[in-house]
């Protein structure tokens, strides 16, 4: 039997498990086996090892990515430089630590630059990056590889480069690609967004969410309304649960 999972404090939005589940049918791949493993705090992480036989990979979701770091045995230079881990391969007893949400993230921005950058103009793109958590520095990160100015957006000033208050809407109409890297939106809370001056958006701006459940968040609907392009996270969903998958499987 060889068992992946994902580990997190809840898990009830998350599509891991389908998505890991399906890919096993399709692949043939009897004896795989996908769970979730809710965490009420990330100590239990070896009790948890210790107790499931055949585990030889694990995801990590809110809001162990950085608190997991120093329970583990190995960080690769990536995620020791993003400063968060995603992936967990169990290797001879040792816990190695992955990030691919850089790679999941890289796979969703990179088709939208063509429509970002204009080639003749002299003004750069600029980013606003919302939430500071581990998912937004992997974002940072590619950000910054790609040569793209951002801001970070947080509820303390200690975390962030601004507060949701300093938002104006000039500050929006300079910044034309959008992240939310927070929860807000996300299943069961649908009903909450990023509180943003949404009158500033147009139809310059793409706003991507990295919530994928609902896939049509509030956030993503207001800036459709304003005409916005808008994309939401199931493409990097999907790109690192691959990327986890090559990891374990080296
Ligand atoms: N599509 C994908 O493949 C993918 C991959 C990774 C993550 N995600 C999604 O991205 C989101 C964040 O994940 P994460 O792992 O980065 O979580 P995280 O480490 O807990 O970070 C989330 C950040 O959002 C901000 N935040 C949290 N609650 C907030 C609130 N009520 N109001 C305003 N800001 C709030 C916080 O930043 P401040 O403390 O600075 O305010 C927090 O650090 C989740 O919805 C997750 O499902 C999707």
């Amino acid at each position: 039997m060889s068992v992946f999972g994902l580990i997190g404090r809840s898990l009830g939005h998350s599509f891991s498990r389908s998505y890991f589940t399906d890919k096993f049918k399709r692949e043939s791949l009897p004896g795989h086996r996908y769970e979730l493993f809710e965490l009420a705090e990330i100590g239990n992480l070896r009790d948890l090892i210790a107790s499931t036989p055949g585990l030889r990979g694990l995801n990590v979701t809110i809001p162990y990515k950085q608190e997991v770091m120093p329970l583990l045995d190995v960080v690769d230079p990536l995620a020791a430089a993003v400063g968060a881990v995603n992936t967990i391969a169990i290797r001879e007893g040792k816990l190695m630590g992955f990030n691919t949400d850089v790679e999941g993230f890289r796979d969703t921005l990179l088709p939208l630059l063509p429509g970002l950058i204009d080639p003749d103009s002299d003004i750069r793109l600029r980013a606003l990056v919302l939430g500071s958590g581990g998912a937004s520095r992997a974002v940072g990160y590619v950000l910054r590889e790609q040569g793209i100015r951002f801001r970070v957006v947080s509820r303390s000033r200690e975390r962030g480069d601004l507060s949701w208050d300093m938002l104006d809407p000039v500050s929006l109409k300079v910044c034309r690609l959008l992240i939310n890297t927070t929860p807000l939106g996300m299943h069961p809370d649908v009903g909450s967004l990023p509180p943003l001056p949404y009158a500033a958006i147009g139809p310059r701006h793409t706003l991507v969410d990295l919530v994928y459940n609902p896939p049509e968040t509030q956030f993503l609907m207001f800036g459709m309304e304003r005409g916005a392009r808008t994309v939401n996270g199931l493409q990097m969903l999907h790109a690192q649960a691959e990327a986890s998958w090559r990891l374990w499987n080296t």
